[in-house]
């Protein structure tokens, strides 16, 4: 795989970063993760709109400005012919001496890499998969797509220990999102998520759907929803970019609904597939 850092595109095993990097040093960087399918970046805008909005939310110049990350992007694709991809980049505030304030002048980290999909295999959201629910430890600006991720890590892998894909966080007794995923709930019909705040990532395929799914006449409600409320649902699913609409069948060891993906889950997969296989492969402006 050929890689992208600081202007220059290389072997991946080859690209190097200083152990002062601020990224390495204090997670002090951001990301994002997007999805290619048959070479073409699926809803960039939107990517590139909340990347955007990440730096600016930790004072960050842009270091791509204007078409600089299309063609950036556009390059690496090329470079790493293939189907389905995804595209992780990431910006830090670059190499400076250790210390927590900022350096009065520092060159960002640009890192770019390509690695393959691998969307949920067609076996797997057919008996849908297992998650668990985990107090929610992660800081009050989870709105911003910091790559300082270690609460998040350590959720994740309490979720596989415990023989599941995902840990489900729940703060003061209200659902906020999976670890690296945000929670759609289904009950009597009704399709609700949380609504967007400070405490969960603004997903850019959590926006789709609820645009997909609303301009099928379908009732979605982004409001509060209570841990009784996420345990007596009819259906959960999980949302990203690489993990697509995920149904969570079991949840901490006990079936979710009947213990099956769900109609209306179905649907949203369906929609969301027919999405990125079609029409929508162009990049969007209105996520
Ligand atoms: C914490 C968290 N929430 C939600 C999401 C889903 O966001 P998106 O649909 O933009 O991939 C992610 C993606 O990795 C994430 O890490």
């Amino acid at each position: 795989m050929i890689a992208y850092l600081n202007g220059g595109y290389m072997p991946l095993e080859t690209a190097r970063i200083s152990p002062l990097d601020r990224g390495f040093l204090f997670g002090d960087g951001v990301y994002e993760v997007i999805p290619s399918y048959g070479g073409v970046p699926f809803l960039l805008d939107a990517h590139l709109d909340r990347l955007g909005r990440s730096l600016a939310a930790i004072r960050l110049a842009d270091p791509l400005p204007g078409a600089a990350w299309r063609q950036m992007l556009g390059r690496l694709l090329e470079k790493n012919p293939g189907d389905d991809r995804s595209i992780y980049v990431q910006v830090t505030r670059g190499t400076a001496p250790r210390d927590h304030a900022f350096p009065a002048s520092t060159l960002a980290t640009v890192f770019a890499m390509v690695s393959p999909i691998t969307p949920p295999g067609s076996a797997l959201p057919e008996t849908g998969v297992a998650a668990v629910t985990l107090p929610d430890q992660r800081w009050g600006r989870c709105d911003i797509k910091s790559v300082a991720l270690l609460a998040n890590v350590l959720a994740r892998q309490q979720a596989v220990d415990d023989g599941a894909v995902e840990a489900i966080l729940l703060r003061d007794g209200f659902l906020t999102e999976g670890a690296a995923s945000n929670v759609f709930v289904v009950a009597n019909g009704v399709v609700r998520t949380p609504p967007l705040t400070p405490a969960i990532l603004p997903g850019i395929t959590r926006a789709l759907l609820l645009d997909l799914l609303r301009a099928k006449g379908r009732v979605c409600r982004e409001e509060p929803i209570l841990e009784a409320e996420l345990r007596a649902a009819d259906e959960i699913w999980l949302t990203s970019s690489t993990r697509e609409v995920l149904p969570v069948t079991q949840l901490d060891r006990q079936p979710v609904g009947h213990g099956r993906p769900g109609p209306m889950w179905r649907e949203a997969r369906d929609l969301y597939r027919k999405t990125h296989s079609g029409a929508g492969m162009e990049s969007s402006d209105d996520q």
